[in-house]
């Protein structure tokens, strides 16, 4: 399967965080003809395992397969269906979404209404309108009708995005965070011929609510080095000053140095800046982004465990609609397999 197609494919799935099944499905498909072991843990990560020979480092390559959506929690009297945010969501993209509430019964899909501006005061109509003012909408009479349409509380309700094609190279869709990941893994694992060192391709789980299941899955694996792929805040956008989000899209893959979580290890950054180099792979550089990515939580396993980041510069994360280049994508490839080609001359 082509990069594309399993982009596509890892797109569309839902994976709200603490329901990952159809993502981590999906992986497990498109990994196992290019490992040794595919398995899941107790929670639910999944752990692939590339074996190369036997005394060199092992390496853990890590993407997440949650995605940040919503959970119902209260359905009233009148059928409408309340909720919480999952994960880092801004109010202001919520209003008037099309949405999908993954029910026991199957999906159903819904749009998230509000108190119509018409009759809204002055003042209300120049605030945002804020996620617990809004309710989902799936068209049901009352609470009794929701409920036989199969929705309960906890159910997880996700973007009702299709996975798009824009222009010649740019992509559109929900989830690229970290579906963009997801689907580097399975490409880089994919191209890896023989490698020296052992490799560990994880999807986690959890990652949009503190990086949870990558603290289990790294304490599993015990990697020598852990290289996290990702998708990252492009900032090329009007707006948007210099140096606040230095990524742009289309210039390359994103190799962090430091983020509120992580200060990439100063020879993981050699190696992935090295790798670059060597392929003639453009790059860049970011630090002093907000928020942080499974690598911080890898790299504090056990007795330590030095880290870096790979990522895609991505417009519009954590919406329904993100957009990003399909170049990057390949390049990160290109830098993710240099790179772990290279593992056993640095460590
Ligand atoms: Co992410």
């Amino acid at each position: 399967m082509k990069l594309v197609e399993a982009l596509e494919k890892l797109s569309n799935a839902n994976g709200v965080t603490g329901r990952e099944d159809e993502a981590r499905d999906l992986m497990k498909e498109y990994l196992k003809p290019y490992v040794d072991e595919v398995r899941e843990d107790k929670l639910g990560n999944l752990i692939t395992f590339k074996k190369g020979n036997k005394d060199a480092p092992t390496v853990m390559l890590a993407a997440h397969m949650d995605e940040v959506g919503l959970m119902i929690k209260n359905i009233t009297k009148k059928g409408f269906l309340q909720f919480a945010k999952i994960g880092g969501i801004d109010d202001r993209i919520l209003l008037a979404q099309k949405v999908v509430v993954h029910t026991d019964k199957g999906p159903l899909v819904g749009v998230t209404g509000s108190r119509p501006p018409h009759i809204q005061s002055e003042a209300e109509r120049k605030k945002v309108m804020e996620a617990d003012k809004l309710f989902i909408d799936v068209g049901a009479r009352d609470k009794k009708e929701a409920e036989k349409m199969g929705v309960q509380v906890g159910d997880v309700v996700s973007f009702d995005t299709k996975f798009a094609r824009l222009g010649n190279s740019v992509v559109f869709g929900k989830a690229f965070d970290d579906r963009v990941g997801c689907a580097m893994m399975v490409e880089t694992m994919k191209r890896l011929q023989k490698v020296d060192c052992n490799v560990y391709a994880v999807g986690t789980i959890q990652e949009e609510v503190g990086l949870r299941g990558a603290t289990i899955a790294a304490f599993q694996v015990a990697p020598d080095v852990g290289i996290v792929l990702e998708s990252t805040v492009a900032g090329d956008m009007p707006g948007v000053k210099e140096g606040e989000a230095p990524a742009k899209m289309g210039e390359g893959p994103v190799i962090t140095v430091a983020d509120a979580g992580l200060i990439a290890h100063p020879k993981v950054l050699r190696l992935l800046m090295d790798s670059a180099k060597a392929n003639k792979i453009a790059y860049q550089l970011e630090t002093g982004i907000r928020g942080a990515t499974d690598a911080a939580r890898i790299a504090l396993s056990r007795e330590g465990v030095p880290s870096g980041i790979i990522s895609v510069p991505c417009r519009y994360i954590h919406s329904p609609a993100a957009i990003m280049d399909l170049d990057d994508v390949e390049k990160a490839v290109k830098l993710a397999v240099a790179a772990i080609g290279k593992v056993t001359e640095y460590f």
